[in-house]
């Protein structure tokens, strides 16, 4: 088979993370993928910039969404960010032109989730998202794929590494708020904007995109009731413990059966702090860590965990989703095929 040809747009720590990444173990994925997977184009705002990668094989295009034109592309990698702008210019101009998506990009994907799968149906192109929620933890494969013979009733967890670690450091070393947050930002898993991170939206993107996958929803970011961390103290943090709890920002799917009288079942999504009992899994997640409970009718309680962002586990999503294309596997990005994925009614009037 030829080698498939990969456009890589943003060359920040996720895209730079790919390109060291399919250097290191080239000869295992290229035997895993069945053919060569080579980078051809390059894009970024700033060329020169030292990256500590070497670019010099790559094409470069200082506008992304020319990626999707070149005859030399595939496929294109997004890890440029933002929820609109380029990096839906470029999502959309690839799998317009029928070729396969592969993105880091969660506040895209819990936005436009729905009509970039409707364009990717149309196209017969693949979308693949498995960087966007939880880092390197292959929770969107583990529930689409893994659990498919499942009907899931409940998906929860830890889905900001950034509050995860500010709740966790507070906790044991009594450190304060804005310092855990300067330490999370210094470790380079904050979000470019943190209050994304501490006003629980950047958990909301990943909920609502879990949640459509566990229920085969239409993306309903907006229905998600968001609270962040920014209001837990010190003090309730050591009130918390006294009473044997310790406090997590959780995320929470819940899918009711269809009893509110419209003959459809109706989505809770929540973000928000929560107490959690010490002997609960949950507790034991510190520092950068997701975790993500899924409850399935035949398999029972799954548990993910590991490492929910940086360069190393969120190339490696990149790189596994890459593999997939590279071997043909274009199932549907959610776990259903985007005319079938319902509208489901919101169950708690707290989202907007
Ligand atoms: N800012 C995010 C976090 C990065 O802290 O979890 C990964 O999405």
């Amino acid at each position: 088979q030829r080698p498939l040809r990969i456009g890589l747009a943003g060359l920040g720590t996720v895209g730079c993370g790919v390109i060291r990444l399919l250097d290191a173990n080239r000869a295992l994925i290229e035997a895993r993928a069945g053919r060569q997977l080579q980078i051809t184009a390059v894009s970024a705002r700033d060329r020169t910039r030292d990256r500590g990668v070497d670019l010099s094989a790559f094409a470069f295009e200082s506008d992304m969404t020319a990626l999707a034109e070149r005859d030399d592309v595939d496929v294109v990698i997004e890890a440029a960010g933002g929820s609109d702008g380029p990096a839906l210019e470029l999502a959309g101009a690839t799998l317009g032109a029928g070729k396969g998506l592969v993105t880091a990009n969660k506040a895209m994907v819990a936005h436009h989730g729905l009509e970039l799968a409707e364009r990717a149906a149309q196209s017969g192109a693949a979308l693949r998202f498995e960087a966007a929620v939880a880092g390197g933890i292959p929770v969107i494969k583990g529930l689409r794929e893994g659990a498919a013979a499942n009907s899931i009733d409940r998906i929860y967890g830890i889905l900001n590494g950034t509050c995860n670690y500010i709740l966790t450091r507070m906790e044991s070393t009594g450190a304060d708020f804005a310092d855990a947050l300067a330490e999370a930002q210094e470790l380079g898993f904050a979000e470019a904007d943190p209050s994304f991170d501490i006003e629980g939206v950047d958990a909301a993107h990943k909920l609502a995109i879990l949640a459509a996958i566990g229920f085969g929803a239409k993306v309903d970011f907006n229905g998600v009731a968001i609270s962040g961390i920014t209001q837990v103290s010190a003090a309730d943090i050591s009130q918390a413990k006294a009473l044997g709890f310790v406090i997590r920002l959780v995320g929470v799917a819940d899918c009711d059966d269809p009893q509110n009288g419209t003959g459809r079942s109706a989505l809770l999504q929540r973000v928000r702090p929560c107490l959690v009992p010490l002997d609960h899994p949950l507790a034991n997640v510190s520092g950068p860590t997701n975790a993500v409970v899924a409850e399935g009718n035949f398999v029972g309680r799954l548990l993910f965990q590991g490492a929910g962002a940086g360069a190393g586990p969120t190339a490696s999503a990149i790189v596994a989703d890459l593999i997939d294309l590279a071997r043909g596997d274009a199932g549907p990005p959610f776990s259903l095929p985007v005319a079938e994925l319902e509208a489901m009614d919101r169950a708690d009037p707290g989202g907007r």
